[in-house]
């Protein structure tokens, strides 16, 4: 493991000051510094808007959406097409951008850019599907038009799991149907937030179609979610926090998409081919260290195959590297202090519960961790919240009908796998656990052309695919008379 990390040298021209009418790192504004989770080390200054500024970009908003809703489906889809473009040429800048300020390992960084140009590249083709439709009238003189028309100016409040990924998932339907967007990235990522912004400028983007807002959360989070212009939030982040949004957007009645924690269930059925499962858990569990809405909370394995696998999968953990991201380990650090507290206590707590643990973590530096392997009862904490770090928790369960019961005795349902061979009895497990997305037989489900999003506290909508447009079109009636 490197002592200290390279200074930001390929993705500094991407968060280069700009013009304050594009508000992204804005010259005359305040700056601090934003800093790699690895070492803490200073990786380049970010603009801090002050509150007061916000009711003007609100506004910039505005008057932008009065001139993008007017543009074409297909100016927009070539407007989408050069983003890709621009995003896909500073492939290098943005990989390492991400790696500095998010931590995760550079070919994950790599991957997260290629995540984060494919819902670009998706919604610029789907911009010319938002397709209406025509219904029979209710007599002869009338005809029903139906049009999806934009919303309007919409708010995004992102996460610094995946600093790039989140916003363009959210502002590549947005900027599809017509609408503006705001953006308020993680106070951990200001950067990869501010160079999307400068890269839409960069490829002709118009002005005020997007705007990134760095500073003060609440202060920011309250001048967008109180303003009646502002008319629809995304939010991606923890179920507590999208709650308290989703009561502050209810004020203005604003449509709203949250997605939310998750506590996913990953079950391994008895017949299950366990070298595919183990790899399927690598991949499910340690991705971005374990700091995914997707990541497997707990291993829900049955009875006869539990000491295999178990056995099978501290093998397989016990190879993974952890360290800098820079050195592209298997395993980066955790985003700072709390998350690594947070996991820490929850590591302890299984140990003060009678967890029985097959592989213990050690900490490497500041906030890196190595993986944990431990078995626990279903009512433990930490199979109850979601760890958001390499820990993986394993569930015994006696048949398929109880391992659907541990499955599903959280109040959270966004993702869940399953591992078995017998079709009828894989897809039954599958329908019945209770998330909005399944992997079968595979530990990867994310991609730009599936609709992503969970079932009860786990938030509202989707993103992704077909239906991640619609969350940004309302549909408008037309009665046409006199025929
Ligand atoms: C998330 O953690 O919220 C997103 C994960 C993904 O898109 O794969």
């Amino acid at each position: 493991m490197s002592l200290e990390t390279p200074p930001l040298l390929l993705g500094r021209d991407l968060i280069e000051n700009v013009a304050v009418s594009n508000r992204v790192n804005s010259c005359g504004w305040d700056k601090e510094p934003s800093r790699n989770p690895f070492d803490d080390s200073e990786i380049a200054l970010a603009s801090v808007i002050d509150a007061g500024e916000m009711a003007a970009v609100i506004n910039e908003a505005r008057l932008a959406f009065h001139k993008w809703r007017e543009t074409s489906a297909s100016e927009r889809s070539a407007a989408l097409h050069r983003f890709h473009e621009e995003l896909i040429r500073n492939r290098d800048g943005l990989a390492e951008l991400v790696t500095l300020e998010q931590g995760k390992p550079i070919t994950e960084a790599y991957g997260e850019v290629d995540y984060a140009a494919a819902y670009v590249s998706w919604y610029a083709e789907e911009a010319k599907r938002a397709y209406g439709e025509t219904i029979p009238g209710a007599n002869k003189s009338s005809r029903i038009v139906v049009s999806p028309m934009p919303v309007g100016v919409c708010a995004a409040i992102t996460p610094w799991n995946f600093p790039l990924a989140m916003i363009t998932r959210k502002l590549a339907p947005a900027i599809a149907a017509g609408c503006t967007m705001i953006i308020k990235p993680a106070p951990q990522t200001p950067l990869c937030a501010i160079a999307l912004g400068n890269l839409w400028r960069k490829s002709g983007g118009a002005d005020g179609v997007v705007q990134v807002v760095h500073g003060d959360a609440q202060a920011i989070g309250d001048a967008l979610l109180s303003s009646p212009i502002v008319q629809k939030l995304s939010f991606t982040g923890s179920t507590p926090v999208g709650r308290l949004l989703y009561e502050k957007a209810a004020k203005t009645i604003k449509r709203v998409s949250l997605e939310l924690g998750g506590n996913a269930p990953f079950v391994v059925l008895a017949d299950a081919n366990l070298e595919a499962a183990v790899q399927g858990a690598i991949l499910a569990k340690y991705r971005n260290a374990g700091q995914t809405c997707v990541c497997v909370n707990r291993f829900v394995v049955e009875d006869s195959v539990f000491e295999e696998f178990r056995d099978r999968l501290v093998d397989a953990s016990k190879s993974l590297l952890a360290g800098s991201g820079m050195d592209d380990p298997d395993i980066g650090p955790l985003i700072d202090d709390a998350a690594v507290a947070k996991v820490k206590s929850l590591i302890e707590d299984a140990k003060n519960n009678g967890g029985k643990f097959a592989l213990e973590s050690e900490v490497l530096g500041n906030r890196v961790l190595t993986p944990s392997v431990v078995e626990v009862t279903p009512t433990s904490r930490i199979a109850l919240e979601e760890v958001f770090g390499p820990v993986a928790t394993l569930l015994r369960a006696h048949d398929q009908d109880h391992a659907i019961e541990l499955s599903n005795s959280v109040d959270v349902g966004l993702a869940g796998y399953v591992f078995g061979e017998n079709l009828n009895a894989t897809w039954r497990v599958a329908e019945r656990l209770e998330v909005g997305m399944v992997g079968i037989n595979t530990g990867a489900i994310s991609n730009a052309a599936a609709p992503f999003g969970g079932v009860k506290q786990s938030g509202l909508g989707r993103e992704g695919g077909r239906q991640g447009l619609q969350e940004y079109l309302d549909d408008k009636y037309f009665c046409i008379g006199g025929f």
